[in-house]
C-alpha cells in the first residue's frame, strides 16, 4: 500500500511541469526519488542528489552513501532498512546549494513522502535538510540531539510523535575526517531511539 502511494507521488513528480521545466529539471538527468523500505520507521533525508545519484537514479550511491551505509552498519543497519530521500529531488548543477525556491517547489512532495511512510524519527543529513525542520538549527551545537517534530510544516496534521535529530551530512566527514568520530557517536547516541 505505501509502496504503491510512493510510486504514484513519483508519477505525480514526473508529471510536475514546474519541476520538469525548472532549471534543476531541465539540467538534471533524471529524478532521485526516495529508496528504501516504505515500512521502515527510519527516514534520513539529504540534501540534494550529487553526481552519481543523478546518473544511477538513487540517493546516497556515491562516496558520501559510501560512508553513511558504514555509519549505518555501525548501528546493525543497512540502506535497504530504512527509508533515504533527499530535500530537492533533482541534481543542482555542479553540486552547487539548492536555492530557497528550488527547497519550496519540491518540500510539498517531502511532506507527502512523509504523510505516506509515517516514519517515528526523522534523521537529516547536512544544514540544508536540518533546517527545513527547524530554521534556526545551529549545527555545530544541535547535531545528534533529538527533538519532538511539532507537525508537518505544509500540513495541518499535529504529529508529536515524531523525533527528529539533525545530523552532519557525510559529504562533511569526507571533506573533514575529523567530523567522522562525531558522526559516529551521534548515530551510536541515538541508536535507542531507532526500533
Ligand atoms: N548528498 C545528498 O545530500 N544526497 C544524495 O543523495 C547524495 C549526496
Amino acid at each position: 500500500m505505501k509502496a504503491q502511494k510512493l510510486e504514484a507521488l513519483k508519477r505525480s513528480m514526473l508529471e510536475d511541469i514546474h519541476l520538469t521545466e525548472s532549471d534543476l529539471g531541465q539540467s538534471a538527468t533524471q529524478l532521485v526519488f526516495g529508496y528504501g523500505d516504505p515500512q521502515a520507521q527510519l527516514v534520513m533525508i539529504g540534501e540534494a542528489p550529487g553526481k552519481d545519484e543523478d546518473l544511477q537514479g538513487r540517493p546516497f550511491v556515491g562516496r558520501a552513501g559510501q560512508l553513511l551505509k558504514q555509519l549505518l552498519a555501525l548501528i546493525q543497519l543497512k540502506i535497504e532498512d530504512i527509508w533515504l530521500t533527499n530535500l530537492v529531488k533533482y541534481r543542482p548543477p555542479s553540486n552547487r546549494d539548492p536555492s530557497d525556491s528550488e527547497k519550496n517547489d519540491h518540500a510539498p512532495y517531502l511532506e507527502k513522502e512523509l504523510d505516506i511512510i509515517k516514519p517515528k524519527l526523522i534523521l537529516t543529513l547536512g544544514r540544508h535538510a536540518g533546517a527545513y525542520f527547524k530554521p534556526d538549527l545551529k549545527l555545530s551545537q544541535e547535531h545528534g540531539q533529538a527533538y519532538k517534530l511539532k507537525r508537518f510544516k505544509t500540513s495541518s496534521e499535529v504529529d508529536s510523535k515524531i523525533l527528529f535529530a539533525p545530523l552532519y551530512h557525510p559529504a562533511a566527514g569526507l571533506y573533514n575526517p575529523q567530523l567522522v568520530s562525531i558522526m559516529q557517536t551521534d548515530f551510536l547516541k541515538l541508536k535507542p531511539l531507532i526500533i
